[in-house]
């Protein structure tokens, strides 16, 4: 099936960058939260993201205004009624993802596709209750999505072959690389990166060596793009926490976080997105907060 309007629930982190990336590529976007500020968050994002492209030169400001202009947003659900694919977007907790898809169920034409973008849960999981399972499939954008081309496209036990197929092609159209992966905890990328920042993170609470002299050593090193702490900062504890407790839960220990991680979320520091993370982010610029 031919998209020709999409829809995001969850204006947060990814929801953003991901309504961001399908205005890119001239599809009308409309983008849902549960609350106007939070809508608000995910424009002014959306907005900084095509104001950056123009002070680098790389569109014009009536470029970046036009594709703005595909972007519709709401605090209702409603919304996403004449979609012809949803991508849920919302925290990563299993419950809340099946409460959200069943609740699309009932707004949603019969033919639209859901996606999610969960990094770590099981598709199958999140589409049971739904009244159909069939059209929910993985569609897992990386951070920042406006930059990152790698999608996992991911098939629940139930998802159709036709759901699959509209994924792809609409990945495709909007310019970034589809990866059919198996669906498993984690599935490829989350795997494999969630393994090795459990281990830097045991390091260092085993080490005492502090957060930025890792995450430089590892820079320095050329092993990575970014830092494992500046990188768990940018995604969100709160989401690290739950991948991890997901890969944990399928796969045991090795993929445990310690303390560092469960001690910053239970005070409220989800890293830039709250301001403080490993680092503190209040000053502009990040700060070893140990
Ligand atoms: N943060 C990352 O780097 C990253 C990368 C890849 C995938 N993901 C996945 O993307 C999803 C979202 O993560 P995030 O980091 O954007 O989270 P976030 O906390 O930044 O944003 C979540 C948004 O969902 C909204 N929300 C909560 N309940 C809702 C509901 N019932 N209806 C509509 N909106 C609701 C919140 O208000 C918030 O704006 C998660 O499944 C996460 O695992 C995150």
């Amino acid at each position: 099936m031919f998209v020709l309007k999409a829809g995001v629930l969850g204006a947060g982190t990814m929801g953003a960058e991901i309504a961001q990336v399908i205005s890119f590529a001239e599809v009308p976007v409309v983008l849902v939260d549960i609350s106007a500020p939070a809508v608000e968050r995910g424009r002014k994002r959306i907005e900084e993201i095509y104001q950056r492209r123009v002070d680098r030169g790389r569109m014009t400001a009536s470029q970046a205004q036009d594709r703005l202009s595909l972007l519709t947003t709401s605090t209702d659900l409603a919304a996403l009624g004449d979609c012809d694919l949803v991508i849920e977007a919302v925290p990563e907790t299993l419950d809340l993802k099946r409460q959200v898809i069943r609740s699309l169920d009932s707004v949603l034409s019969p033919l639209c596709v859901i996606g999610s973008n969960t990094s770590a849960l099981s598709i199958t999981a999140m589409a049971e209750g739904s009244r159909q399972p069939g059209r929910v499939a993985g569609v897992h954008f990386f951070f920042p999505a406006s930059v990152m081309r790698l999608v996992e496209v991911v098939s629940g036990e139930a998802t159709t072959a036709d759901t699959v197929e509209t994924v792809v092609s609409f990945v495709t159209d909007i310019r970034k690389i589809p990866v059919r992966v198996k669906e498993c905890p984690g599935f490829v990328v989350n795997r494999v990166l969630m393994a090795a920042m459990s281990e830097v993170l045991r390091y260092a609470e085993e080490t005492g060596v502090s957060f930025a002299d890792l995450d430089r050593a590892t820079l320095a090193g050329g092993l990575v793009p970014m830092g494992p702490f500046g990188l768990a900062d940018q995604l969100g504890l709160d989401i690290v926490k739950e991948v991890q407790a997901t890969l944990e839960a399928a796969y045991g220990p090795r993929f445990g976080g310690g303390a560092a991680v469960a001690e910053r979320v239970a005070r409220g520091a989800l890293g830039v997105k709250s301001g403080h993370g490993f680092y503190d982010y209040t000053g502009g610029a990040a700060d070893d907060g140990r």
